[in-house]
Formats: structure tokens, sequence, C-alpha cells
């Protein structure tokens, strides 16, 4: 399939081949559409997230900037779905959802997720219906993108396990685990393993909202710029929904694992002599020129499909929200979205404290510790250099959302060396645990922190990994220990335990 100018097919998800703009959308997705509003982070200004424009060859131009420069977020009013809870006319449904007890309004919204997530974890595929409960994105469509059901594109994604790894809260069946928390110097500690989607990071979640909304659109070619997880992501919704994939890979700078992925899954690899803030910085030119779809956290809808980690683990903790979240924060999208995870579910009284959030770069890429260090008054940008080659980012894409959520939730920025993180990263690989660099960090800013008496040890805390261990199979991984080759009898073997 040739690259053109026919990356945007609008209406292609429609079955109608010829449709060439936005006002012949047909009226389920125009109306959706219309219902969303992108707002700039920097000056506030207002766009549709889509524009017909009668220059261009499909008619519709996708917006992932502001006029000024600035990166643009999601707006959407959102409607309690009327299934559950109180039965009634359409009227009485709208003034409980108005109600002024915003308690009872946050307990009918508990109760929608609840119910969904109680959708049993195997059925059968004639039973379908259930795949959108199931998925641990769509289970929050509403709060996310309330698109068509048809329109969806997803495996499901989510469902990730929250450990119990501190000292108190671990069970005597994950004994192994409570190192974990013993590192962190954490009695009350959980680990979410986004490293369990189904490419093996935290990218699916919101490359299910993004890859929907391309198929939405009728996209036939979508593309991103990666250290190797969101171009594993894509890949592999894109080869799902039908569409070609095109990757943007800082060359020598992506693990294996990830290389590997992508190119299995399909995409057309374009490994470039640079960074991957050089990388970053060209698919934008090459989407904004070729007219494919952008799926980097540029494109907001990504950063509304992340925002699900932050709803699951708020329901998997029954909706008692944490003392604190901590995250790697390297290109700063998943700090934006769960950030605004904890906002909105706190706007609808889903829970009544917002968490505060601990973003952990690598001191070898550490711009926005850099810039929280001087209160925020400049942006930062850096050479990045660090092992975890997932966070190696100079320049962040989402800066100034990642700011406006340490600002609003009184959050912190630290850094942590690399030899911090490889020393976190062997603590959760022989858990049993397991992780890619990248999300030690995760650990490796908990121990700084509670020994730095900024995190207390008897607070609730939730640390982010958001790798799976397979992803780098090299670094930080014992390659020669335990792992003699011996003669094939009992003597060799007793010689080779005794050592
Ligand atoms: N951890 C892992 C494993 C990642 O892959 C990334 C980002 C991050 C943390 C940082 O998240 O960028 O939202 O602050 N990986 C991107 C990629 C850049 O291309 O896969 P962030």
């Amino acid at each position: 399939m040739a690259i053109n100018s026919a990356g945007l097919q609008p209406g292609r998800g429609a079955g109608k081949e010829n449709m060439q703009s936005h006002a012949t959308l047909v009226p389920e997705i125009a109306a959706l559409l219309s219902a969303i509003q992108l707002r700039c982070v920097e000056c506030s200004a207002l766009y549709p997230p889509v524009e017909a424009q009668s220059s261009s060859a499909t008619g519709l131009v996708p917006r992932y900037r502001c006029e000024c420069g600035g990166v643009l977020d999601v707006e959407l009013e959102f409607t309690l779905p009327k299934q559950v809870g109180m039965q009634g006319d359409e009227e009485s449904w709208h003034l409980m959802e108005r109600a002024s007890n915003a308690s009872a309004v946050g307990a009918l919204w508990r109760q929608v997720f609840d119910e969904r997530a109680s959708s049993p974890p195997i059925w059968s595929i004639s039973t379908d219906k259930l795949l959108l409960d199931y998925s641990g994105v769509w289970r929050y469509r509403e709060l996310i993108l309330p698109a068509p059901e048809r329109y969806v594109i997803t495996r499901p994604e989510g469902n990730t396990n929250l450990y119990p790894v501190g000292m108190e809260n671990c069970p005597v069946g994950r004994i192994g685990h409570r190192q974990i928390g013993t590192y962190a110097g954490l009695e009350l500690f959980f680990l979410k393993h986004e490293g369990e989607n189904p490419s093996g990071s935290f990218k699916d979640r919101g490359m299910t909202a993004g890859i929907t909304m391309a198929n939405m659109l009728g996209a036939s070619a979508v593309a991103c710029a990666s250290t190797g997880n969101t171009s594993a992501s894509l890949a592999a919704y894109a080869a799902q929904a039908g569409m070609r994939s095109i990757v943007f890979l800082p060359a020598g700078n992506v693990a294996a694992g990830k290389l590997a992925q992508t190119m299995a899954y399909g995409a057309t690899t374009v490994q470039i002599e640079g960074d991957f803030d050089a990388a970053m910085q060209l698919v934008e030119q090459v989407c904004n020129e070729l007219g494919i779809y952008l799926l980097n956290s540029l494109n907001p809808f990504r950063v509304e499909g992340q925002k699900a980690i932050g709803f699951e683990l708020l329901q998997q903790l029954d909706w008692q929200a944490p003392d604190w979240l901590i995250l790697p924060a390297g290109n700063l999208g998943n700090i934006s979205a769960i950030g605004k995870a904890f906002r909105q579910a706190y706007d609808l009284s889903l829970i009544t404290q917002i968490p505060r959030i601990a973003a952990i770069q690598a001191a070898g890429a550490n711009p926005f510790y850099q810039s929280y260090q001087q209160q925020f008054q400049k942006r930062v940008s850096v050479k990045a250099d660090t092992v975890a080659s997932a966070i190696k980012i100079g320049n962040p894409v989402s800066y100034a959302r990642a700011r406006a959520v340490i600002e609003a939730c009184d959050g912190i920025v630290a850094q942590v060396t690399d030899e911090e993180i490889l020393a976190a990263k062997e603590i959760i690989d022989r858990s049993g645990i397991g992780c890619e660099p990248a999300s030690a960090a995760t650990l490796a800013g908990a121990h700084k922190l509670v020994a730095e008496g900024v995190i207390k040890r008897d607070e609730r805390v939730v640390g982010i990994l958001t790798g799976n261990l397979l992803k780098d199979n090299v670094t930080g991984i014992p390659q020669q220990r335990n792992s003699a080759v011996v003669k094939p009898n009992l003597d060799a073997v007793r010689a080779m335990l005794a050592q």
C-alpha cells in the first residue's frame, strides 16, 4: 500500500468510500465529534477534533496542536448511562444525574463500573457484547470516548494486576513480593503491572482509544515516533484494524524485544539517525504533510485512553484513593493521563481525595525534573542518556499537561541514577514480578522518596510498572550468573549447586 495523501479516508468505517468532508461523516460519528472539543493547554483556545478543509485531498484534517503550538486536551461532557440504578423516564434520570447530592451521583457511576467489572473473564465468543465491559479501557467508555460500539478496536486490554507488595499488606502467599515493600520502606504498597497488557506495556490503553478514533475517521495509515513500546502497540492495533503502520525509531536505541514485536506485527520501520526527540519532530511533520493519522501522545485521544490506568487502579482499591501514585516519566503522556483521570474521578465523586503524584525521571534524561527544580519557571530540554531506553527523552511533548498535573495535585518530580534504576529492577525481577528498566524507576523513586521522608512509610502508595520484563532481555539481567552448563549427571549437578 503506497503512502499518499489518502492516509485519511473519511467515511471508510461507514462503508461509504467516497465521502469527502466532515459534514458527510456518518451521523453517529459526526455527533460524537461535535460533542468533543480540544482545549489548548497553553492558551485555552478551543478547536473541534477534526476540521473540514476543501484544500485537503480527503476533506478532513485532524488537529494535534493549537495555533500557538500548545498541546491539546479533550473536553467532553460525561453522561451517566441509563441501564443501572434508578428506573424511570429520561427526565427523572437527568434530574438524578444533575442531583446536588454529588456523592449519590458518584455512587451511581461506581455502580456502572462495578457491574461491568463483574462480567466473567472468560465467555463464549457468541456473547461478544461483553467485550467492551471486560476491557479495562472501554469499561470506562463514558469518561474516555463514547464511541459507537461497532467502531471500537479492542483486544481487550487492561485488567492488569495490582500486586500488594508492602511490608504490611503483602500476604503470606506472596512472601517473595514483600522484598519490594521492604526495599521501598513502605507498609502499604501496591504495584500495578501495566506490562501485563496485550503488547506488554501501558501503551495499549491509549492505543485502543487512538486507533478507534483513526477507525472512525476512516484512516488507512497510522504513525508514531517511539522508544519502542508505542511502536509495538501501534503496530499490533493497526494490524488488528487492517491499517498500515509506520514507526520512526531512534536507530540503535530500541530494546530488541520491542523492535522484534514492531516488525513482527508488520509495521514499516523507519530507523532514523537521531534520538527520540528528533524522531518525534519528524513524525509530526510527516503526518501533517502526508495525511497519515498521528498516534503519539501528542494525539489527545491517546491520553484519554491512558486515563483508564487511573480509573482501574481506583476501582481495584474499592474507590479508596491512595495517598501517592509513583510512575516513571519520559514523554510525560502517562502522568498527564493519570493526573487527569484522578481529577475527573474526584469531580464525579468517584473518590474523595486526589492522590499526589511523584514523577520519576532518569538522571540522564531529566528535563522535567530540572524544570520542576526551578518552580517550572522555564521549560528545559536536554540531550538524553540513560540505560532505561524507554525514557531516554530530552524534550517531552506533554510538558505543559504534566506540569499542570504536578501543580494541581501537589505532586513532585524526582530523579534517580541508572545505578538506582538497575538496583530496583533487580529487586522487582528477583521477587518474581519483573519489569523492564524504565519501569524500575518507580521503585527506585519510592526507595529514595521514603528515605528522604517525602513519602511516609505508612502512607498508601501505588506504583506503576509500565513495561514487561521481556521487552528488554539484556539490560540489568544477569547473563552469566545461574546459567552454567553442566554434564548431564547427578554429580555434576551436586557440584554446581554446592558452589
Ligand atoms: N515506561 C515505559 C516502559 C515506556 O515505554 C515509556 C514511554 C515510559 C515509561 C514513559 O511514559 O512517555 O508517557 O512519560 N515510552 C514511549 C514509547 C516514549 O515510545 O514507547 P511517558
